[in-house]
């Protein structure tokens, strides 16, 4: 059995991680080793088998002694750790959560479902880093990435409804935080079904401006408001996160030397752990609005196409009914006023899934077939 090593499996991700493995049986095809950064000998997670005391997970030679390791650890680690795993002469396969070695040109981003022919062929090369995708691209491409492989994307502007979960699980709780403390203080007001809404909306705002909000986290109110900037801030004017729409998409897709030009303006909102997507597409050609569903519809076994009605968007197409499944649901199908070569579309994907644990475990039964 493929001895695999997982660091980070503690965290938000590698909590998700470890859920789906369970769900899909995986840990029976392995033998898992689990690493710490704080309890070395500790007890590992249940996994339905007998494991090993906790590994250092700083440790190169404990690490060198696997022939996968899932680490869902963050950036820093894996800029400390891999490093030194490769210069120890360590040939196993790396598989991570983390954006630090996305770019590196002899990584693959993984998201089997769009690009399973990019990532045999870089298996047969003897390309040893699969490296998962930034959660807003993976989700983008596992609701329109069948339009791009038949070339039918000229460019795309996907403007996002990003939530608190992105940013980390203290910042899903700071959201919480911050919707009790404006509903407490207008907690009487709403009491009176009578109370002038002005009154309450003007209390409420005094609150989200007040030195007290809880913002330690986001830097700034979201509920009840938004951040329009995710990430860091980069020289052209975009953010990180803007920037990642383009190189990922391209990256992922194979096409890294002749790149669709992918922009849009990404946004944190209220939500917890779905992203979703306004996407404008310029087609290549006018491709009837029929055929474009059919594609779309056919593309993967977790694409839902939601008929473009007011009933079934807002029943189907909302991070409250998409939370916590696997299914990618995207509608608001249709051809833009703008011309018969622009599509209008919406999504909406759990970032937790198909955004960050799904690829990796899906990358670890790749290497197991
Ligand atoms: N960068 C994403 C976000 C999360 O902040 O929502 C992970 O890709």
């Amino acid at each position: 059995m493929m001895r695999v090593g997982f660091v980070g499996w503690r965290g938000m991700v590698g909590s998700v991680l470890m859920q789906r493995m369970q769900e899909e049986k995986d840990f029976a095809l392995i033998e898992p080793h689990f690493f710490t950064t704080s309890n070395v000998g500790g007890k590992g997670p249940d996994v339905g088998k007998d494991i090993a005391p906790l590994s250092d997970a700083m440790s190169v030679d404990a690490l060198k002694g696997m022939e996968a390791i899932i680490s869902c650890q963050g950036g820093d680690y894996t800029n400390e750790v891999y490093p030194k795993l490769r210069a120890a002469g360590w040939k196993g396969y790396w598989i991570d959560a983390a954006s630090a070695l996305r770019m590196k040109s002899d990584a693959v981003i993984i998201l089997d479902p769009v690009n399973r022919e990019v990532i045999d062929s870089a298996l047969h090369a003897g390309v040893k880093d699969y490296i998962g995708g930034n959660c807003t691209v993976s989700l983008m491409l596992m609701a329109l990435g069948s339009l791009f492989r038949a070339g039918l994307v000229e460019w795309m502007s996907a403007m996002t409804y990003q939530a608190a979960s992105g940013a980390g699980a203290q910042n899903m709780r700071e959201l919480l935080k911050q919707m009790g403390v404006a509903n407490a203080a207008v907690a009487e007001q709403l009491k009176d079904e009578k109370s002038p809404i002005l009154d309450i909306d003007a209390k409420v705002a005094e609150t989200l401006r007040s030195a007290s909000f809880p913002t330690e986290h986001f830097g700034a109110p979201l509920a009840g408001s938004l951040i329009p900037y995710i990430d860091k801030q980069l020289d052209n004017g975009q953010s990180k996160e803007e920037w990642k729409g383009q190189a990922e998409t391209n990256k992922i897709l194979g096409r890294e030397g002749n790149p669709v030009p992918v922009d849009g303006i990404c946004v944190r909102v209220g939500a917890m752990r779905c992203h979703s997507q306004a996407l404008t597409v310029k087609l290549t050609q006018d491709v009837p609005l029929a055929d474009l569903e059919a594609m779309i519809r056919g593309s993967n076994d977790w694409v839902r196409l939601i008929p473009n009605t007011r009933e079934a968007s807002m029943r189907d197409l909302t991070p409250a009914a998409v939370t916590g499944r696997l299914e990618v649901p995207v509608g608001r199908l249709r051809k833009l006023n703008f011309g018969p070569q622009y599509l209008g579309a919406f999504t909406c994907g759990d970032q937790l899934l198909w955004g960050a644990a799904e690829p990796l475990r899906r990358m670890l039964r790749i290497l197991l077939a």
